[in-house]
Parts: structure tokens; C-alpha cells; sequence
């Protein structure tokens, strides 16, 4: 059975971040989502929040591949959670050139650290290509509509968290 980890801090989880798990899962057996717990940006106590969302959002943007997916919380290094769940591949999903660079780094170092252990990308789809979960935070937080943005359910999340209201 081939396993993939797909890492990452998904806050939140966007429709990019499910396109790339949805091809992801169309090629691997088992795709396990590791929501970073001790990101610096979040606090560690939303990761299960996080990664509820994902798994939530699961039935309706994969489908039947959904069954390939499961969604876990780690803490640590990212080959420390490959190696945990038997995965030799890291999946992360690539939205424009200018993300290469960062990502090409992470994927030596991961690899550095685990020869084993390769990172395959993904490009996501050109409609999610100006997505980031930093944005969609800033958007909701300011009152914008984020409903092609994210799953339903985060969307939901985002509007009653938002109590701030317009400024002028
Ligand atoms: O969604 P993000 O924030 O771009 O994901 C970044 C993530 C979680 C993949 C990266 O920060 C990570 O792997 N963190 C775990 C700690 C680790 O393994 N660091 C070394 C990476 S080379």
C-alpha cells in the first residue's frame, strides 16, 4: 500500500488545499493529512479544530476517494510523521512559481533528513491558484464573503467569528 503524508498548518483548509488532496488520493492508497499542531501561526489548542474541518469537508470534495483520506494532528517534524504512518512520500500542492523556491528547500531538507522519503507536487488548479489561508483569515476578518474560497462549514465558522463589523 503506497502512503503519502500531505502536512501542512490548514488554517483553515481551503478548496485549493482539497483539490491538491483530491489528486493526491487519485494516486496514492492512503493519503494522511498531518495538521501541524505547534505552527507559529495558530495556536496549538485550534489544531483538532482544524483538522476537523478537513475531515468534514472530506465527503463532499472527494467523493468516494475520501476513504483513502485520513486527517491527523502531529507535532514534530514532518518525516517523524511519515515515518510514524509508513509513508515514503510527502505530498505538497504548488500554486505559482513563486512558491517553488520555499518548497524546493523543504523537500531537500525533508529529504536531508530522510533519504527515504520523497516530495511529490502537485499543481493545484488555476482557479485556486490565488488562494492562501492567510488571506481568506484577513478577508472573513474584515467582514468579506470567503464562500468560493473555503468549505462550506469553515465559511460558516469564519462569518460567526466575525464580530468586528466594517471600519471606516
Ligand atoms: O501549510 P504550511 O504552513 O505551508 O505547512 C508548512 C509545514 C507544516 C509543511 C512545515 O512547516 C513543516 O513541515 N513543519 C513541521 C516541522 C518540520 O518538519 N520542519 C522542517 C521542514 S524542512
Amino acid at each position: 500500500m503506497r502512503t503519502a503524508v500531505y502536512p501542512g498548518s490548514f488554517d483553515p483548509v481551503t478548496l485549493g488545499h482539497l483539490d491538491v488532496l483530491r489528486r493526491a488520493a487519485g494516486v496514492f492508497d492512503r493519503v494522511v493529512v498531518a495538521v501541524l499542531a505547534n505552527t507559529r501561526k495558530a495556536p496549538a489548542g485550534e489544531a483538532a479544530a482544524r483538522a476537523e474541518a478537513i475531515r468534514e469537508a472530506l465527503p463532499e470534495a472527494l467523493g468516494g476517494l475520501a476513504e483513502r483520506v485520513e486527517v491527523r494532528v502531529f507535532e514534530g517534524l514532518t518525516v517523524d510523521a511519515c515515518r510514524a504512518v509508513g509513508a515514503r512520500h510527502i505530498v505538497r500542492g504548488l500554486r505559482a512559481v513563486s512558491d517553488f523556491e520555499a518548497e524546493l528547500q523543504m523537500a531537500h531538507m525533508n529529504h536531508r533528513l530522510a533519504p527515504e522519503i520523497d516530495t511529490v507536487f502537485f499543481m493545484t488548479a488555476l482557479e485556486h491558484g490565488y488562494l492562501s489561508s492567510s488571506l481568506v483569515k484577513e478577508i472573513a476578518r474584515f467582514g468579506g464573503d470567503v464562500s468560493a474560497m473555503v468549505p462550506p462549514g469553515v465559511a460558516a465558522r469564519l462569518r460567526a467569528s466575525d464580530e468586528r463589523g466594517p471600519r471606516l
